[in-house]
């Protein structure tokens, strides 16, 4: 399970999704991307086809479920959503593809984690629009294959890596979501206060957007707990020093790293000398499981310089140990 930075434990999405962008003119950041996407949109839509298949990879809360909304949004058809984990059978995975109405969108998310049954099924379905379905039961079971409407399917996933190399080649259109800058999520911020009413101050948003991971579901998240604070401990106006005293109290240090990340690099330069550590290893001796550290923690603190992934394991880096206040890790000398 993932902590933190999970979806369904965060209920700034499912409570806010005035806070979601509904179109592409509201999605801020991504700009290459954005702008392709525009092109292959627009482009669908003057030939009246379904728009080829998507693929979404990248870290989570950078917008990949919001980007599939909109996408669907913008050509003009529905959304059909469902997720890796949910489909269980092959049965389970024709039966949505047969749902599916012609240039629509099919939403799987997490799309990493179906099964491999599942997953060929899948293939023809996205390649030649056709499903093999078997009617009946025992020997006398027929396979009968049977046409599909053209239709854009669009995956998403936090670990591009795990996707099979054939369910990965089947994606014409492929989009890796970058962390967002300081600007863009300042922008973010100050837009999602603007739609819950805050009183933000320019600089509040400056520094909530440093210190947000350049992630736009951390710094809505963080935003609502300013907001918190402010109301509770101020005057409900929202200034550099409220941003300051909120992450303060969150234990979110200056470059937007809670407990967990800190603990994470604590436990690579003390507990196993600066690594080399597998992630296995490294997952026991902070108490959380690897998946975990390899979706949420360690994209942004590679992100950051702070820790490397090599063949070996994770190392930490000088840079990683200067923000935890240790010295440089001395240099072996030949
Ligand atoms: N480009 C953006 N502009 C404005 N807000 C954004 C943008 N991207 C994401 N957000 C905000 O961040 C929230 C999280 O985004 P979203 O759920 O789309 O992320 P995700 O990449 O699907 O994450 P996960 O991998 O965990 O499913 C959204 O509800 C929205 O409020
Ligand atoms: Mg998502």
């Amino acid at each position: 399970m993932r902590r933190e930075l999970d979806p369904g434990l965060l209920p700034i999405d499912v409570a806010d999704p005035a806070l979601r962008p509904k179109n592409l003119d509201e999605y801020i950041g991504q700009p290459r991307l954005v702008e392709n996407l525009r092109v292959y949109i627009r482009a669908a839509k003057q030939r009246g086809q379904a728009m080829d298949h998507v693929l979404l990879s990248g870290p989570p809360g950078l917008g990949k479920t919001s980007l599939a909304w909109i996408i669907a949004e913008e050509l003009g058809v529905e959304l059909r959503p469902t997720s890796g984990p949910v489909i269980e059978k092959k049965g389970d995975l024709a039966a949505i593809l047969t749902s599916v109405q012609e240039r629509e969108v099919l939403f799987i998310d997490e799309i990493h984690r179906l099964n491999r049954a599942v997953e060929e099924v899948l293939y023809p379905a996205v390649e030649d629009f056709r499903v093999d379905v078997l009617l009946g039961q025992g020997p006398g079971a027929q396979s009968v294959s049977l046409p599909l409407p053209p239709f854009t399917l669009i995956g998403a996933t936090t670990r591009s890596g795990l996707l099979t190399r054939p369910l990965r080649d089947r994606f014409p259109i492929q989009f890796t979501f970058d962390f967002y800058s300081p600007s863009e999520l300042a922008e973010i911020v100050r837009r999602s206060a603007r739609r819950l009413n805050l009183d933000l101050e320019d600089g509040a948003a400056t520094e909530l957007a440093r210190r947000s991971r350049g992630t736009p579901r951390v710094a809505n998240r963080l935003l609502r707990r300013v907001r918190d604070f402010a109301e509770v401990e101020g005057d409900g106006r929202i200034d550099v020093a409220m941003v300051k005293l909120t992450l303060h109290r969150l234990e979110i240090d200056d470059h937007g790293l809670d407990t967990i990340d800190r603990r994470l690099l604590q436990t690579i330069a003390v507990k196993f000398d600066g690594g080399p550590v597998g992630i296995e290893n490294l997952a026991t001796a902070i108490g959380d499981e690897a998946d975990n550290i390899e979706d949420v923690y360690e994209p942004y603190l590679i992100r950051m310089g702070f820790i490397q992934r090599t063949r070996q394991g994770r190392i930490i880096t000088n840079l990683g140990r200067l923000h935890l206040g240790l010295p440089k890790a001395e240099t072996t000398l030949f």
